[in-house]
């Protein structure tokens, strides 16, 4: 069929023609959102799953909602070398200004830009990469302390003031929440519980890979009771048939059953395979409907687009004994494992492997569903693993 017509679209961060399975997720994070804009208590929410899973087009079509419904929202990602301050600084500083454009918002959103005045202007001695335009001048003793724990809370405090004042909430949507380093995290952390406290109307929507978790235990022991931890994850059976079925129909395209069958059953329902499968079983047939031969024909072109690409990047940043025991973990199947079992079939010590199980989790490789397991991050790696070192030659 005509590739230009092809709705699909594998990408990171690249909005699916259909959205499936997560109506549950947007409605609670609706009502969070409302009852946070009515100051009656509630949690930020963090979203968590692994990479792929569609955490990042999840988070921009709730912050969608949100606009629609009148919420002030601004959306950061955090990345791996620039400080939450510096980042957070000029998205909060156009919600600000859009606030005071509000005529009841008017005097609290400029009290809030001199809280932000502050705040750049005291924390940049820390944070070298504070860049932002100011549009007043500060207010002495107004989150100016130098101090991100302190600052951070008057700042979003002064800014939860305006927002109430406009009748409306204040929320703040970061990706790859991960990244944000410890200390920065305990005072995001902090200052919310402070807004909550006050019943001031902001509210974190979070998303990034399941380790935030632990980390956000780690940088406050009370971050578990003041967050929501919704899991992200591949899609249910009939989700996964809709998320192909819905945008091939819309597009003029039917799916027969067992073609439809046969694609579930080849991306395991993970959305970034559904994308890559529909996109080529689309392309592979001649008219429609897409039939079991069209995907047929497309798993050999998607697994080895995923050959040529997405596995490949990953195996290229290994090193040789990374590789060895993701290839002991392959030939044990697509797992989860016991560390004693991978030990065991490369003939090594439990203890010898942790460091390289723990840079394994940090490079995102594998994870630990459940204590004492390894996991790898994305279905089918295992698979790729025995096609690029096969033979048996890794043991040695
Ligand atoms: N609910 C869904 N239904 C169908 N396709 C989806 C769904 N969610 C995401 N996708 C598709 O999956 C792919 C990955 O989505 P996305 O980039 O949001 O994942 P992610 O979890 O943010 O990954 P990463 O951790 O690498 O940033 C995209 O091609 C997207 O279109
Ligand atoms: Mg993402």
């Amino acid at each position: 069929m005509d590739p230009v017509e092809n709705p699909f679209a594998p990408g990171a961060g690249t909005p699916p023609p259909e959205l499936a399975g997560r109506d549950e997720v947007r409605e609670s994070v609706r009502i969070t959102l409302e009852r946070v804009r009515r100051g009656l208590p509630s949690k930020s929410v963090l979203m968590v799953g692994l990479r792929g899973v569609g955490k990042t087009v999840l988070l921009d079509r709730i912050r969608d909602d949100a606009e629609g419904s009148g919420i002030q929202t601004l959306r950061v990602e955090a990345p791996e070398d620039r400080s939450l301050p510096a980042i957070l600084a000029p998205q909060l500083r156009q919600a600000l200004l859009r606030l005071s454009r509000n005529e009841r918002a008017q005097a609290l959103a400029q009290r809030a830009l001199r809280a932000l005045a502050g705040f750049a202007s005291a924390l940049k001695v820390k944070y070298a990469d504070i860049e932002v335009g100011l549009d007043l001048d500060p207010e002495p003793g107004l989150a100016d302390n130098g101090d991100l724990e302190h600052d951070l809370q008057a700042l979003l405090e002064a800014a939860g003031l305006a927002a109430q004042s406009a009748g409306t909430a204040l929320a703040i949507f970061v990706d790859e929440l991960q990244y944000v380093p410890e200390e920065e995290l305990a005072a995001l952390i902090t200052a919310l519980h402070r807004t909550a406290q006050r019943r001031l109307p902001v509210v974190l929507v979070g998303a990034g890979l399941p380790q935030l978790r632990g980390r956000m235990g780690r940088a406050k022991s009370y971050a578990e009771r003041l967050f929501d931890f919704p899991e992200i994850g591949s899609l249910p059976v009939v989700a996964a048939k809709r998320a192909i079925e819905k945008p091939a129909r819309d597009h003029g395209a039917d799916i027969t059953p067992d073609a439809l069958d046969r694609l579930i059953a080849e991306t395991r329902g993970y959305p970034y395979f559904l994308q890559e499968w529909g996109k080529q079983a689309w392309d592979a047939a001649p008219e429609s409907p897409i039939t079991l031969r069209d995907v047929e024909r497309a798993s050999m072109t998607a697994v080895a687009a995923l050959d040529e690409s997405f596995f490949r990047v990953r195996f290229d940043r290994l090193t040789p004994a990374q590789k060895r025991y993701l290839r002991a973990m392959a030939d044990l199947g697509p797992g989860p494992h016991r560390s004693g079992e991978i030990a065991d079939a490369l003939g090594r010590e439990v203890t010898s492997l942790g460091p390289t199980r723990s840079q394994l989790i940090a490079k995102g490789m594998v994870w630990s569903p459940n204590h004492g397991d390894t996991a790898f991050t994305v279905p089918r790696f295992d698979e790729f693993m025995r096609r690029i070192m096969p033979g048996s030659d890794w043991r040695a």
